[in-house]
């Protein structure tokens, strides 16, 4: 929302400043690498193709170096953002320059990757997801929030928002799984956890709502690949999660990589304004991702940098995110009408509304070295970050061999079992080697004797702890996988563990769901850890010796075999010939259809039961209500979870679609009646000439554990005087 005082103040410096200084703020720069060897980051990328280099020496290089933040580029006004400068000291010296040496003294906003923690590391978010928890999201992210602006940090490239239906897509574990809903809700608490109410207090962050759009729809899994679908199916399964996030107050957006049924999203008029603005109003500022635009010249939208910087700021881009295209052709494009100066301030404007919202005009310097010692690492901080681990590790299997009782002795296996550093998954913020801790340091902790299983002969032990999956490079960013099963080592481990006849408790890291048929047969128990961040080791604990009952429940179904992806996800169509017996009917001759693991699904140290389910039609949408019981001996929370069916419309609709749900405690052998007010919009959906339109006739409504195992309950729904909306506009 616009308050006219900055407006006013917005529109009197526009009236200052030269074209020279307006293209300046329209510029984020990235610092570059000037470490001992004088390498740009090309050159480095370059030496790790050809092999003159490993990653793993690429990316010390990269982390240890200085970096150069062209100051003299500032002095003269041709910086307006900084991507990833971390310090208050030195964000406060590059501020100085940019507010005491700059003519018109505009301040620096400065950008960073805080997605699941800055220094205290919390799950990634496909981990924290399965909490279904929206007030462990907005607290998880205010933690971060308060660690990252003492650091010197304006503004977080988060929350990532994109529905990922393919676990093969290695940025899975950046989202909040397959469901737009589960997506919107993480989005929306995440925005408000960063910003709070007020974006100028000193511990607030502004959020960047990413990426825009569909990014997870990329073709084969494969990062930064196509993205090409119906527009019915866009309108209804993609956007909604970031129009929900945006909604929420977030002061930026930035657009995908990827392009959006031929047109990249950097340069999508329909996405940055159409939709963006004009639809739903937003007035914060648009980025680019890292040098996109200058990339639509290899998408082959844009003829080279110069039409591509045209293309992008007529489509609705403030802001370049270190390609240099606008700093170096937006001045003559402004000269040549190509770009009119009523767009070019339009885009000024958004970025000094985003910078006088942060306080940043009067209030420039928002840090210093204490205080961001002082924010660190604090042990409310890790606190929490065991809690949110806790609370996001999903039980898959228990034969009984949970929770494990003291004194058991413990055989540990696997190299991710005490390596601390994997635990904290991608974009881990600025985690220092050391600050994770292991299950191994998790045991030591606590004094918990255990042997470490080498390849000599198996320790005399009770029970083994398996850890097996990912490391932290596995996934995230640029780390599609075509093969979801378990690394070939992970399976023999496990086997030569089950063939000792010992009981096996599988722990699995990962950033995204596996192919866990092995563990299934070797292990007794598998607890999904995901990489569950700092508090990693401790928190497994307090799980496998049951001084907190699981309660995580999947936000992503888990393949039985990679080629069931992508059409693996719960909210899929039946077909004209749903998988069956018969031969002729939907299906593979070489894996199942189902997922091994459902959606929604998750297993408790307690029993729950579902009884005396109701459904009925209100004068805005649907009533339903369900009965759960606590039939263990444990307390726990369940998270009962209400879908609908609409078994006859216009387009084919998904056998389920998650409208609610509820997370509940309940004591051993107490009943909650639990009720969800679905509104009527939320079972409506676009006909072939999109026209959003909400069916009369029968809806189905299943309410259970997970997408599988539900009850059912019907009601005719019947809506007076239903008359298609007006034609929405085409993405
Ligand atoms: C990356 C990512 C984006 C991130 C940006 C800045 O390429 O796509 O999510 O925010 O660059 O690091």
């Amino acid at each position: 929302m616009k308050h006219p005082e900055i407006e006013k103040r917005i529109k009197d410096l526009l009236g200052k400043m030269t074209l020279e200084e307006k293209v300046g703020q329209l510029h984020q720069a990235g610092g570059s690498i000037v470490g001992a060897f004088d390498l740009s980051l090309e050159e480095i990328l370059t030496m790790v193709q050809d092999g003159r280099m490993t990653e793993e020496e690429a990316h010390k290089m990269i982390s240890e170096a200085k970096r150069d933040w062209h100051e003299d580029d500032l002095r003269a006004g041709r910086i307006g953002s900084y991507l990833g400068l971390v310090g208050s000291e030195e964000m406060n010296r590059m501020q100085h320059i940019a507010v005491e040496e700059t003519r018109l003294g505009i301040p620096l906003i400065n950008g960073f990757d805080v997605i699941h923690g800055f220094r205290t590391i919390t799950p990634i978010p496909l981990a924290e997801s399965c909490a279904w928890d929206m007030d462990l999201w907005e607290h998880t992210a205010r933690m971060s929030a308060e660690e990252a602006a003492a650091a010197g940090i304006h503004m977080t490239f988060s929350p990532m928002v994109d529905v990922s239906k393919d676990p093969r897509w290695g940025r899975i574990a950046e989202s909040a799984g397959e469901d737009a809903l589960l997506n919107g809700l993480y989005g929306e608490a995440k925005v408000k956890g960063y910003q709070t109410d007020d974006l100028a207090r000193h511990d607030a962050l502004a959020a960047c709502v990413k990426h825009f759009a569909a990014y997870g729809a990329a073709e084969g899994g494969r990062d930064y690949n196509r993205v090409d679908m119906s527009p019915q199916r866009f309108e209804e399964e993609y956007l909604p999660s970031y129009e929900r996030a945006v909604k929420a107050g977030a002061r930026a957006v930035m657009p995908a990589f990827n392009d959006l049924s031929g047109v990249p999203c950097s340069v999508n008029k329909k996405l940055l304004t159409d939709i963006l603005r004009k639809r739903w109003g937003f007035d914060g500022m648009t980025i680019s991702d890292a040098n996109a635009i200058a990339e639509c010249i290899n998408h082959g939208i844009a003829a080279d940098r110069r039409d591509a910087a045209r293309q992008a700021l007529n489509a609705g881009m403030d802001m370049d995110m270190t390609s240099g295209c606008f700093l170096d052709h937006v001045k003559e494009l402004v000269e040549t009408d190509e770009v009119s100066m009523e767009r070019l301030d339009e885009a000024v404007g958004d970025i000094l509304r985003l910078k006088f919202e942060l306080g940043l005009f009067d209030d420039p310097y928002r840090s210093d070295a204490e205080r961001e010692k002082a924010a660190m690492l604090t042990p409310a901080h890790r606190a929490l970050a065991r809690e949110a681990a806790r609370k996001s590790m999903v039980l898959l299997k228990n034969d009984g061999l949970l929770p494990l009782k003291e004194g058991l002795r413990i055989g540990l296996a696997g190299a991710l079992a005490s390596d601390g550093d994997e635990m904290c998954g991608t974009w881990a913020g600025i985690v220092q080697p050391g600050d994770c801790r292991s299950i191994r340091d998790g045991l030591e902790v606590e004094q918990i004797s255990y042997d470490r299983v080498t390849e000599g002969p198996l320790p005399d032990c009770d029970v083994f702890l398996c850890a097996i999956g990912e490391g932290k490079n596995e996934s995230g960013e640029a780390a599609s996988r075509a093969s979801l099963e378990l690394r070939d080592e992970d399976i023999a481990l496990l086997k030569r563990l089950k063939a000792s006849g010992k009981p096996v408790v599988a722990v699995v890291f990962a950033g995204r769901p596996l192919c866990l048929g092995p563990a299934i047969e070797c292990a007794g128990a598998i607890l999904m850890a995901w990489h569950p961040g700092t508090e990693a080791g401790p928190a497994i604990l307090d799980l496998l010796f049951g001084r907190a009952n699981p309660s995580a429940r999947l936000t992503a179904g888990f393949p039985a075999a990679t080629g069931q992806c992508p059409s693996l996800y719960y909210d899929h169509i039946r077909t004209g010939r749903p998988a069956g017996k018969f031969k002729y009917t939907s299906k593979y001759l070489d894996a199942p259809v189902e997922p091994l693991f459902p959606f929604g699904f998750g297993l408790s140290y307690t029993d729950y039961q579902y009884s005396d389910i109701s459904a009925s039609q209100t004068k805005d949408g649907i009533h339903a209500e369900i009965t759960v019981q606590n039939t263990g001996d444990r307390a726990g929370d369940e998270i009962v979870q209400c879908y609908f069916r609409d078994p006859v419309a216009r387009r084919v609709r998904p056998v389920r679609k998650l409208a609610a749900f509820e997370k509940i405690a309940l004591r051993p052998g107490e009943s909650k009646r639990v009720s969800f007010d679905i509104p009527d919009t939320a079972l409506g959906y676009f006909d072939p000439d999109m026209n959003f339109i909400i069916d009369d006739g029968l809806i189905e409504i299943h309410i259970g554990a997970n997408a599988r195992d539900t009850l059912r309950a019907d009601v005719n729904f019947i809506r007076e005087n239903q008359a298609p909306a007006a034609n929405t506009s085409r993405p």
